[in-house]
């Protein structure tokens, strides 16, 4: 049986969880799957590695274009490196997490990462979930299914708090405040809905719940219901 490729767009701010249910989805369905948040985090690491001042966005416009970012888009074992290095450790910093919203604000790092997102979604053979926070609107606009995910700020700080072993509930709710505002009020493309996008509230779902429910859309929209 081969059922025609689909394109799934999953967007929503941090500590929805988005990740692990954008992986299980991608998992279950034998789709591809794509985090957009560590191509983001990996051109900031390499910034950040190679001296480029953050707080200045024609400095890093300037130098957009020369990391080579690749991704492996096996659910199982997703992966990432930049120019051959694999930096899925490092990407996850409390330095990288700090920086990448400022990063990913500066259109030319956009413009340059939205494209390696098309074309990896053009070639995924049975189709592809892409996780971020522009894809539905931005990256993807023809997506066969839009998920937007959203949770309580409390809930999502709860389950950031739960990954970062042993970070404080509070701070950890504070900075994730911090990076929604400024991804959601950035000039270009920021964190929004498709109008055409399906609102999942899992503030009182379990992640099992979650992917049960996008499992059963992506189906619905593969058999034409
Ligand atoms: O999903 P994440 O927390 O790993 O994403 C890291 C940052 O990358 C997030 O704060 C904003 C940015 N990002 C973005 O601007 N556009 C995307 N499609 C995905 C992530």
């Amino acid at each position: 049986r081969t059922a025609p490729a689909v394109i799934v767009a999953i967007d929503g701010p941090s500590g929805t969880g988005k990740s692990s249910t954008s992986k299980a989805v991608a998992a279950q369905l034998g789709l591809s799957y794509l985090d957009t948040g560590a191509q983001y985090r990996a051109i900031t690491w390499w910034m950040v590695n190679n001296g480029i001042d953050i707080a200045d966005p024609s400095a890093i416009a300037a130098v957009a274009g020369k990391p080579e970012i690749v991704s492996g888009t096996d659910p199982a074992a997703p992966t990432i490196t930049v120019d051959g290095t694999d930096v899925s450790g490092p990407i996850r910093t409390q330095e990288v997490t700090s920086k990448v919203s400022a990063v990913s604000a500066v259109p030319e790092v956009r413009t340059r990462i939205t494209e390696l997102q098309r074309s990896l979604a053009a070639s995924a053979q049975n189709g592809i979930v892409v996780e971020g926070r522009d894809i539905g609107t931005t990256v993807l606009p023809d997506a066969d299914l839009k998920i937007f995910l959203t949770a309580s700020p409390e809930a999502r700080a709860a389950r950031r708090s739960g990954e970062l072993k042993g970070a404080d509930l509070h701070s950890t709710r504070e900075a994730l405040i911090k990076r929604d505002v400024a991804d959601s009020n950035r000039k270009t493309s920021p964190l929004a809905k498709a109008d055409d996008a399906v609102e999942v509230d899992t503030t009182d779902l379990t992640l099992k719940q979650v992917i049960e429910c996008v499992v059963t859309l992506v189906e619905e929209k593969r058999t034409g219901q």
